[in-house]
């Protein structure tokens, strides 16, 4: 979509301090390793549902480089003491015609403050407006936090059953 690699809108959190929501630049690779690198081990398995050390130069390309068509990704920089720092991201991929998957990522310290929902919000509006009909999610069953970012925006369980994972449907159109 054009003009979203430029998106950038500021927000407030529940502590009020302010924060940047926008569009992840190939720029960012130290600052997204670095928010990496303050993810713990849980959070960092309830995104990828594996154990995470690292990431390889190939899964790093495929997370930075962005098209804003068929996956957008929005980060979301706070201010540490005069330097911006990368306290979450979301995005999505559009895996077939209509349909993309959303996962997010928030760093220990900064969750529960409302980036999850801010995140949410931005991508339901950019699918919605890019004309997607629906937003897909597979969340662990006792990640609770995202469950609920999820139920909020009206997400769904699919009918389909299955015990490791909760497979999530947001119908947008
Ligand atoms: C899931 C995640 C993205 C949410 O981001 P966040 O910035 O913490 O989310 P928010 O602050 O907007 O909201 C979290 C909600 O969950 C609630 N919550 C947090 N921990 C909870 C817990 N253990 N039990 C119940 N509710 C919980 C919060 O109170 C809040 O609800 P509220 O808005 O009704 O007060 C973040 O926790 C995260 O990155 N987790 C690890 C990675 C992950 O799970 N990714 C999801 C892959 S799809």
């Amino acid at each position: 979509m054009a003009g979203l690699a430029d998106y950038s809108v500021v927000e407030r959190l529940r502590d009020g301090r302010t924060v940047e929501i926008r569009a992840l630049r190939p720029q960012d690779r130290a600052e997204m390793l670095a928010a990496i690198g303050r993810t713990s081990t849980q959070s960092l398995r309830r995104r990828f549902f594996a154990p995470k050390k690292g990431f390889s130069e190939q899964e790093m390309a495929f997370f930075l480089n962005i098209d804003f068509e068929n996956h957008v990704a929005l980060v979301a920089q706070i201010d540490e003491d005069g330097r911006p720092a990368i306290a979450g991201g979301g995005r999505y991929i559009v895996v077939r015609p209509g349909q993309a998957e959303i996962a997010f990522m928030v760093v220990d310290a900064y969750q529960g403050q409302g980036i999850g929902t801010i995140l949410m919000r931005h991508l339901a509006v950019l699918a919605r407006d890019a004309g997607l009909k629906e937003l897909i999610a597979e969340v662990l069953p006792e990640n609770t936090a995202m469950l609920k970012v999820f139920k909020k925006f009206g997400f769904r369980p699919d009918s389909k059953r299955d015990p490791q994972v909760a497979h999530l449907t947001l119908q947008l159109v």
